[in-house]
């Protein structure tokens, strides 16, 4: 039997652990530093039958309960060069990196394919979880390979790209293997002389505006950043994790029905299949702005839940289920969340 390792702590407050602010008990918690304490926190876990849950940045995470059971925070650091030529470098990172700092590393470096990605909270462990994008790019474009910690065994295994089988904000961590691996580190591709991508319209107005018309890597990661700002809380000012819910797909058949009585709804092709925009779901539903209590819908962006201060995770949840009927009776259409709903 393992003795409880010095690192996991009892009855612990998370709430400065998720984005959300939701004050919440676990039974169990630990931050882990090392490869080698995290597996001792696996081996005493298994011992103990406990289930686990890791936590990055917690900007995906909404607790709607006390946790049960073993919350293990990944604090794994490291940057490091495994390989480069002219062109190239692949770029080793720790999974307890912040991801922006990652990315304003990279920038500041002059190494490109990331600064689409700038400002989005979280932890780079947890970027390929759900395949983070932004700004007309996604994690997969630069991804190159991860190594994780097989939970039930804490055997070491690397993840090509083609077996971490992305798909929009979605991984086969999200899947067929949740929970059974935590990520450790992640390789990038990233380039020497960057090829820009400017293909998304918020990001090519707002260039337009300031008149850049050869931006940099530097004025793509600023302006994203700017627009970034301008419409989403900041997580240390206001609690939110990002966009509550994916943008729904549809069928072709489906859209053009909704198309008839709703001429101006925004869209974009999804390979055989549309994608709408949530936000504009919300926001047609009348949601934008709406305040209950100390939870409520962004006043900038529908798609952001946001806890002005003492929200409870269950009132953050009930708002979101009410989103989600008003959308399902007006347009016929089922939201799903893209954070986790936890306990
Ligand atoms: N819109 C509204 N009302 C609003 C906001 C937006 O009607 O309150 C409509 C507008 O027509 C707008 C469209 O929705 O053109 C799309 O809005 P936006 O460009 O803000 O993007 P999004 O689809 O709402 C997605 C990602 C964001 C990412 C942005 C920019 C998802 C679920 N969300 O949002 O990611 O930053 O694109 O690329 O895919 C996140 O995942 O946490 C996140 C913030």
């Amino acid at each position: 039997m393992n003795t409880k390792p010095e690192v996991i702590r009892e009855g612990f407050n998370i709430a400065a652990y998720n984005t959300m602010g939701i004050s919440a008990t676990s039974r169990f918690f630990a931050e882990v530093d090392t490869l080698e304490e995290l597996k001792e926190v696996l081996a005493f876990a298994r011992d103990q039958h406990l289930p686990m849950y890791f936590l990055g940045g917690g900007s995906n995470v909404l607790f709607v309960d006390d946790y049960d059971g073993l919350l293990i925070r990944m604090n794994i650091k490291g940057k490091e060069i495994q390989n480069e030529n002219d062109d190239h470098l692949l770029l080793k990172a720790g999974a307890g990196e912040n991801w922006h700092e990652l990315v304003m590393y990279c920038v500041e470096k002059g190494w490109g394919g990331i600064e689409n990605l700038s400002l989005i909270p979280g932890s780079t462990g947890a970027a390929p979880i759900q395949n983070i994008g932004a700004y007309g790019v996604e994690l997969d474009q630069v991804f190159v390979s991860l190594e994780a910690i097989e939970v039930s065994t804490g055997e070491r295994r690397t993840f090509s790209k083609e077996e971490c089988r992305f798909g929009y904000r979605d991984s086969i961590f999200k899947n067929e293997l949740k929970g059974e691996y935590v990520i450790c580190s992640v390789v990038l591709r990233l380039q020497k002389h960057p090829e820009i991508t400017t293909s998304y319209k918020a990001l090519t107005n707002a260039l337009a505006e300031k008149g850049i018309s050869k931006p940099t890597i530097r004025d793509i990661s600023n302006t994203v950043i700017e627009i970034r700002e301008s419409k989403l809380p900041d997580p240390s000012k206001i609690g939110n994790t990002g966009s509550f819910f994916k943008n729904p797909v549809i069928s072709k058949d489906q859209f053009h029905t909704l198309q008839k009585e709703y001429p101006e709804i925004p869209h974009y092709p999804a390979g055989d299949e549309i994608k709408i925009p949530a936000a504009w779901l919300i926001d047609q539903c009348g949601w934008k702005g709406k305040r209950f209590g100390d939870a409520g819908v962004h006043k900038m962006q529908a798609l952001v839940i946001v806890n002005y201060g003492n929200a409870t995770g269950p009132e953050i949840w009930d708002l979101a289920n009410k989103i989600q009927h008003s959308v399902q009776q007006k347009f016929g259409i089922a939201l799903t969340p893209e954070v986790n709903i936890i306990g």
